[in-house]
């Protein structure tokens, strides 16, 4: 079986064409994987711009899948002239009403080539922004609808924890079985949460931000001592460079471990960003080691207060395995934590590669594929919800 998935609720526009493998465990070749970065684009607004993303989303979307389509071997152009019927045109028109230039240039994908063995679709409808999943939403229905290609709408923060299971021999991917009951970890620009697994599938949240979630925190950070966004990756190079220079945090740049004592597994990071911005009022022109301690400092507390509710997650659920996800995994000071900490709890631990931590393709192609294994029936009515919780996935 093949399936094209497609990912579009944030600032990446991602698609991936996988192969499923038959076997005991969920396995696949990956054919083409293609991730288009905004970030350059929205680094001005010092944010994800919603507009934005939805206007760049329906502007590449079609020429990434061409393209995937064409790596994968499965493009081959008409050799006649052919337009589509007037009912499907009529379909189209009114499915891409909001994206004009995505109308056009699907008419001209499906009039200009032959359907492709493609067998399924899996799509991102949630969470994220829900005008930049819109696009992803609607362009796999037009496959749908000309094609004839069943559509699996899949969550995006379960796209995460997959990510984390997949482990890679040569050019096939495998899910791996973790020991349950398990516990995630989500940690990306708009999600803070922790999840048990009681077994495969299965989610319940037990934890989450109150407020900020760590990667928003992180690039709050950043802004607030003049990095640019996405922050994490600047925050955590400079933490990486105080920890090898032995920079000592002096005591007027320490900060609190918010909710570390508070007996449950929430979190709460606006108030660790404000501590920040008092620190930085303080001293308008912050020189290069006293941004480092500031850094160092930061990632320390919220890898503390990680650290210290997934413990307690461990012992309150019995956990035998922990699962970390979202762009945030990228971080190697929580990476080395959690690798500590599944040592002394005896638990296993799995972390994405880096190149899977941030939004990608084939995490969601991961996750269809996997959906499609448990039987899960694909949709024809599929709408964008931008809170859709993991539980409900
Ligand atoms: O999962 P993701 O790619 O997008 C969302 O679904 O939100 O996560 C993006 C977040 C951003 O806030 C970014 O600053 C953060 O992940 N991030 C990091 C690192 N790399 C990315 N945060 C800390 N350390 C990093 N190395
Ligand atoms: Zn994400």
């Amino acid at each position: 079986m093949i399936l094209l998935s497609i990912e579009t609720s944030c600032d990446e526009t991602a698609v991936c064409i996988v192969k499923s493998l038959r076997g005991k465990k969920i396995r696949f070749e990956v054919l083409s994987h293609k991730v288009l970065s905004q970030v350059d684009l929205h680094k001005q607004y010092g944010g994800v711009f919603p507009a934005l993303a939805k206007r760049e989303h329906a502007k590449a979307l079609t020429q990434l899948i061409a393209e995937a389509l064409d790596e994968a071997d499965l493009l081959e152009e008409r050799k006649n002239t052919f337009h589509l019927p007037h009912a499907q045109k009529h379909k189209l028109k009114t499915l891409l009403e909001r994206e004009p230039e995505m109308l056009r240039a699907l008419t001209t994908l499906f009039e200009g080539v032959q359907k492709p063995t493609l067998d399924a679709i899996a799509v991102t409808a949630g969470p994220g922004l829900e005008p930049a999943l819109w696009v992803g939403i609607n362009a796999a229905l037009a496959f749908y609808h000309i094609w004839d290609i069943p559509v699996y709408p899949i969550n995006h923060m379960e796209g995460h924890i997959i990510a984390s299971l997949l482990s890679k021999n040569g050019s096939t991917y495998e899910i791996t079985d973790a020991p349950y009951p398990a516990l995630a970890l989500l940690i990306s620009g708009g999600h803070t949460e922790i999840i048990r697994i009681p077994s495969w599938k299965k989610y319940y949240r037990i934890g989450k931000t109150k407020d900020d979630a760590v990667g928003e925190a992180f690039d709050k950070v950043a802004r607030l001592i003049g990095l640019s966004y996405p922050g994490g990756p600047h925050i955590s190079r400079l933490a990486e460079k105080a920890r090898t220079d032995g920079v000592v945090v002096p005591e007027e740049f320490r900060l609190p471990r918010p909710m570390l004592h508070s007996g449950d597994l929430h979190f709460s990071f606006s108030g660790l960003k404000t501590a920040v911005m008092t620190r930085v009022k303080k001293h308008p022109s912050l020189d290069d080691t006293q941004k480092e301690s500031l850094a160092l400092e930061f990632e320390n507390s919220v890898t503390d207060v990680l650290i210290a509710k997934v413990k307690q997650a461990i012992y309150e659920t019995n956990a035998q395995s922990v699962i970390i996800g979202g762009g945030v995994s990228a971080n190697n000071n929580i990476r080395r934590a959690f690798e500590n900490l599944a040592k002394s709890e005896r638990v296993e631990l799995y972390i994405p590669d880096t190149s899977l931590s941030g939004d990608n393709g084939l995490m969601i192609a991961a996750t269809g594929i996997a959906h499609i294994e448990a039987n899960v029936l694909p949709k024809v009515k599929i709408s964008a919800n931008g809170s859709w919780s993991v539980e409900q996935a």
